[in-house]
C-alpha cells in the first residue's frame, strides 16, 4: 500500500486532446489508476462518458442545467455522469470572452450540484508584474468568481498566463516555486480558500520544486497530463 501522507490534487487537462474517443480511452488506460496523489484527469467532454478513470474532471460547464441553451453543457448531466470536478475561468476561455459574471455563476451552478469548482485565475498578469501587482489581479479576480461563495468548497488554480504552454514556467525569473507559494499563501489567507494548486507548464522536470511548497496543494498540467511516462511521474512523486 502506498503512503497517502501530503496527499496533493493533480489534475491533468487534456485540452482539446486527442482528436478521437479510440485514443482518449487508451491514453486513460496508460495512466496510473491508484497513483500516491488524488489524480483527476479532465479529457475532451464529448469523451467524458467513455474514458474510464476512477476520478474525472470537466473542462467548462454552463451555469443552467437544462433548457434551451445550445451547445451548452449541464453541471447536473456532468454530475451524473460521475465528475468530481470542473475546470472554471480557464484563460484560453476567458480570452474567449468569458466574462467575471459567467465564471461567479458557473462556480455557484457546480457547488449546488456538489461538483468542486477548480477556478483557474492569473488571466492578464504579465511576466512585467513583482508579487503586489499579481495578487491585485488576482483579488479582484477573486473577489468577482466568490461574490456569494463559500471559498472554503471550492479549488483555485494559480495559472500565470504567460506560463502556460510556455514549455518552461522558469522562462522568466518570475515564475519560480516560490512565487507561486506566496500567491498560494495570499490566496488561502486572503479569502479563506483550502486548496491551490499550481498551473502552466507543470511537468515531471520541475513538479517536485513546486509540490514541495508547502501551500502549493497540487498540480494542474495541461501538455504533460498528455505523455502518460511524464503524468505517471507526477501523480507518484513522493514530496
Ligand atoms: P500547460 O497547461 O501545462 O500545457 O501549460 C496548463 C493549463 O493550461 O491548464
Amino acid at each position: 500500500m502506498k503512503l497517502k501522507h501530503n496527499q496533493k490534487l493533480i489534475i491533468g487537462n487534456w485540452k482539446l486532446n486527442p482528436l478521437t474517443l479510440k485514443e482518449a480511452v487508451r491514453l486513460a488506460s496508460k495512466i496510473d489508476p491508484q497513483p500516491l496523489h488524488e489524480t483527476v484527469i479532465c479529457p475532451p467532454t464529448l469523451f467524458l462518458s467513455s474514458v474510464k478513470y476512477p476520478r474525472l474532471g470537466a473542462q467548462d460547464c454552463f451555469w443552467l442545467n437544462k433548457g434551451a441553451y445550445t451547445g451548452q453543457t449541464s453541471p447536473l448531466a456532468l454530475k451524473k455522469l460521475g465528475v468530481k470536478y470542473c475546470l472554471v475561468g480557464h484563460s484560453e476561455n476567458r480570452t474567449a470572452g468569458e466574462s467575471e459574471e459567467m465564471i461567479q455563476k458557473k462556480v455557484s451552478a457546480l457547488l449546488s450540484v456538489k461538483i468542486t469548482p477548480v477556478l483557474c485565475v492569473g488571466f492578464g498578469t504579465t511576466v512585467e508584474e513583482d508579487d503586489l501587482e499579481v495578487t491585485d489581479i488576482i483579488k479582484s479576480q477573486l473577489t468577482s468568481a466568490l461574490a456569494g461563495i463559500d471559498a472554503s468548497k471550492i479549488v483555485v488554480a494559480y495559472e500565470p498566463v504567460w506560463a502556460i504552454s510556455s514549455g518552461d514556467p522558469y522562462h522568466h525569473k518570475m515564475a519560480t516555486p516560490d512565487h507561486a507559494e506566496k500567491i498560494a499563501m495570499f490566496i488561502k489567507t486572503k479569502f479563506g480558500v483550502k486548496k491551490v494548486l499550481y498551473g502552466g507548464s507543470a511537468n515531471s522536470t520541475n513538479a517536485l520544486e513546486f509540490l514541495e511548497q508547502p501551500d502549493i496543494d497540487g498540480l494542474l498540467p495541461g501538455g504533460a497530463s498528455l505523455l502518460p511516462k511524464d503524468f505517471n511521474q507526477i501523480i507518484n512523486m513522493s514530496c
